[in-house]
């Protein structure tokens, strides 16, 4: 196998908080071991048009406390066909580049995988997400600091919601899962948790408003985006209808989700996988995503990560219900 010399590294995708933080590890520690280091601006979108820079140590100073993405990020349908990816391929022989990392999320493993088995090139993924849905890993970049912002506009939802006795029913991000819906709603002792991997929940949800009017106090539903009711505003007009004497209300957490400084656990997380994802090249490793599991870094197969369904704590939910 030809020896690597000249790495690239590009996020994907929904930014992530930390994503920074991954970017600087790489590329220091591609410096530490004699490597030239090359950031793929755009993701795919700058690959494809040859949008790449040299990084030194100089240019990931004072980044890792940053949110969003030095490199910038894109979802790039152009990339969904061969074509696409042929001129991005093109354009890493052109610069030289022999392998690259990706910092993203599905969609960007799943473009990365196709390319790795059409193109002679090496990729390695680390899991940059804030919805953490990633098969292979118990975190992904950005899904902790993301925790931590809905936890903080919740706790000031549940002031107001409070002081009039309402009902809010919150919206938050997670693509088709259901994983920030869950965790934070416990951080935050939602009354009622609705995310798409549980079914039959809201009729959980009718009987604790229905007996809820025994007790009047004001209450928290978390609300996956991809839940199957189809999210916290047709849920909310539902329950309207049903329970008109209820002052509900709502609120989409939105992309506000996605911003701010990273936690120092998910600078702590991508800086581990930036350094495993280097070094885990020079051992002439490919195809890999680079995940964390009990504490400890691991590899798993880039195709899998995509094919296979990561799947919600079941003691989690059970203590979601009992502590509600
Ligand atoms: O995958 C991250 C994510 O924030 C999802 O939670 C959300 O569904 C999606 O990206 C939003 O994407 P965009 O910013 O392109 O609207």
């Amino acid at each position: 196998m030809k020896k690597i010399r000249k790495i690239g590294v590009l996020t994907s995708g929904g930014d992530a908080p930390g994503m920074n933080a991954a970017i600087r590890a790489v590329v220091r520690t591609g410096i530490h071991n004699g490597l030239e280091v090359y950031g793929i601006r755009r993701g795919y979108q700058g690959m494809i048009e040859g949008d790449i820079i040299r990084m030194d140590s100089d240019s990931v100073s004072g980044v890792i406390g940053l949110g969003g993405t030095i490199l910038q990020t894109a979802r790039c349908r152009e990339f969904f066909a061969y074509e696409g990816r042929k001129k991005a391929y093109e354009q890493l022989v052109r610069s030289g580049i022999d392998a690259v990392i990706i910092i993203g999320g599905d969609g960007s493993f799943t473009g990365a995988s196709i390319m790795s088995k059409e193109f002679q090139i090496p990729f390695v993924g680390i899991p940059g997400t804030i919805d953490n849905d990633l098969y292979g890993t118990d975190y992904t970049i950005g899904f902790d600091t993301a925790l931590n912002t809905v936890v903080q506009a919740v706790d000031k939802i549940h002031d107001t919601a409070a002081s009039h006795g309402r009902i809010f029913f919150v919206e938050v991000m997670g693509k088709e899962a259901g994983f920030v819906a869950l965790q934070s709603g416990i951080a935050c002792g939602a009354e009622g948790i609705l995310i798409p991997e549980q079914k039959g929940e809201l009729d959980k949800i009718r009987q604790y408003l229905t007996d809820r009017a025994k007790r009047k106090k004001s209450s928290i539903i978390m609300v996956a985006e991809g839940e199957d009711e189809g999210g916290a505003i047709a849920i909310a007009n539902k329950m309207k209808e049903e329970f008109p004497d209820f002052d509900i209300r709502t609120t989409i957490l939105g992309h506000v989700q996605r911003g701010g400084s990273p936690s120092a656990l998910d600078r702590i997380i991508a800086s581990r996988m930036g350094k495993d994802a280097v070094e885990a090249l020079m051992d002439d490793q490919k195809s890999i995503m680079i995940g964390v599991v009990n504490g400890r870094i691991v590899h798993v197969i880039l195709s899998k990560t995509v094919k296979l369904h990561k799947m919600v704590d079941p003691e989690l939910l059970e203590m979601a219900d009992i502590l509600s």
